[in-house]
């Protein structure tokens, strides 16, 4: 209670925003001013007016934030917190990939590094992905990291052919077919929600697929009263929040991203005290990235 104090009078004197995505754990959520999934902290990012944006997620969403908005100083609470997902492509390998495929545009989920992003010409979220593919002009689109992701939309957009970067949540990726069949038979009125992050064969099992903050509002929306959620645990607390009167249970234990966990609300705290960790990217790259964003701003 101190400490939530504290990091409220701290937001004050550093003139600071707290963004949170929707995998923070409930502490850290709660002394946020702005919880959604990466497309809308994007948004959020790069609109703000404030002098300082305090990002609680994981070190690309950081870096997306200060790519968006580099005149404000933007912290990650703790340094260590990075994103699997993201570290399975590198910049040479997109590189590598354009020379195999010349001329294919490069579309890349916006779990990368800045260095990845500078490489590629347009940027996707889960939110987007299919709206982002169903606007590019080319048939053939190269699209990185996640395959799974990249499964679900070629799936929904078969007029295009993607060729795939061979990456993965390891967190959604624990998700079986098996796990839903359960589910199934467990609470049979229940609707399952999945995130496409999962293996394409328990995505199309789900009765909604969609992002975390696309989750959070379908359970708000429908007038089913129990859901099983396939993403993050972190979303539940959310959907506790908002839907009182709803019951949530999650699809498989596992879902669980030790990176999100890594910050605490003493992290919060330290990074508002200390300025740490802040974020800097090379401005050449982030020139480059920023263009791929804005991209995905505009199409999206
Ligand atoms: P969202 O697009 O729902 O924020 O998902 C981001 C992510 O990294 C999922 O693992």
């Amino acid at each position: 209670m101190v400490l939530t104090a504290e990091i409220r009078k701290l937001k004050k004197e550093r003139n600071a925003v707290v963004l949170a995505h929707n995998y923070q754990l409930e502490e850290v959520q709660q002394v946020a001013d702005y919880v959604g999934d990466s497309f809308y902290l994007s948004k959020i990012a790069a609109g703000v007016e404030h002098e300082v944006i305090v990002f609680c997620g994981v070190r690309f969403m950081a870096e997306t934030a200060k790519i968006l908005s580099p005149q404000k100083t933007v912290l990650l609470p703790e340094s260590g917190a990075g994103c699997p997902l993201a570290d399975m492509v590198t910049a040479e390998g997109i590189r590598e990939m354009k020379a195999r495929y010349p001329g294919v545009p490069v579309l890349c989920y916006i779990n990368s590094s800045v260095e990845v992003k500078a490489e590629c010409d347009v940027c996707c979220t889960s939110a987007n992905a299919v709206k982002v593919v169903s606007s590019l002009p080319d048939r053939r689109i190269i699209f990185a990291p996640d395959e799974n992701l990249g499964q679900y939309v070629a799936q929904k957009v078969p007029d295009k052919e993607l060729i795939l970067w061979r990456g993965r949540c390891v967190t959604h990726a624990k998700v079986r077919q098996e796990d839903v069949k359960l589910a199934r038979a467990k609470y049979p009125e229940a609707k399952i929600l999945i995130h496409p992050e999962c293996d394409p064969a328990v995505v199309a099992l789900a009765d909604f697929a969609g992002s975390t903050l696309q989750i959070i509002n379908y359970a708000r929306e429908s007038d089913a009263s129990i859901f099983v959620i396939g993403t993050e645990v972190g979303v539940l607390y959310n959907l506790k929040t908002l839907c009182p009167d709803k019951q949530f249970f999650l699809l498989h234990p596992g879902l669980v991203c030790p990176n999100m966990k890594m910050i605490r609300l003493t992290s919060v705290y330290e990074a508002l005290i200390n300025n740490q960790y802040e974020i800097n990217v090379d401005e050449e790259l982030a020139r480059r990235a920023k263009q791929m964003l804005n991209k995905m701003l505009e199409l999206a």
